[in-house]
């Protein structure tokens, strides 16, 4: 496994470090997220959506579950899994369908539906930064290795 760690001071920094991520993923790739609320991970999905110059604005799917976007070269899937309990409420949402899309799949709260994370997934997590309001620590675990 790759491991790496970063600081971000804003979500600026936030968002330009999931730009250096999003350019070197590949189609069908699982982004596997956790955190506390508010850590920062819709926010890192706004800077991958932006990569991909994706029109509409990344959301926080928190009443939908599941948001789809379609780029000119790279189609996203964007999960919010906070008010799930299991993976299997996933599945049959489609989610087998979302992993054979070739469309990058971004899960937030994965944690929470860990039975539905492939293996080779791409681990972040987010935390928030002491005595910062605007810091936060971000670590990447891959099994492979991004260069970051
Ligand atoms: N360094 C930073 N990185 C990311 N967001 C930051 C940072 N500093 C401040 N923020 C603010 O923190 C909030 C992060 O919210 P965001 O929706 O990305 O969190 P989340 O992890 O998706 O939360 P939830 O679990 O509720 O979906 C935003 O209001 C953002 O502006
Ligand atoms: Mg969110």
């Amino acid at each position: 496994m790759f491991e790496y760690h970063f600081h971000t001071g804003g979500s600026d920094e936030t968002k330009a470090l999931a730009m250096k991520l999003a350019a070197q993923l590949r189609p069908g790739e699982v982004l596997a997220m956790s955190g506390d609320l508010a850590s920062g991970k819709t926010t890192f999905t706004q800077g991958i959506t932006q990569y991909f110059q994706i029109e509409e604005y990344a959301l926080s799917p928190t009443f939908t579950y599941i948001n789809e976007y379609h780029g000119k070269t790279q189609n996203i899937v964007h999960i919010d899994a906070y008010r799930l309990t299991s993976g299997s409420e996933l599945v049959a949402m489609g989610l087998w369908d979302y992993y054979n899309s070739g469309a990058i799949i971004i899960i937030e709260w994965a944690d929470i539906v860990a039975d539905a994370i492939p293996e080779d997934a791409i681990g972040l997590s987010f935390k928030t930064a002491s005595g910062n309001e605007n810091g936060r620590e971000i670590k990447i675990i891959s099994p492979r290795d991004l260069s970051l």
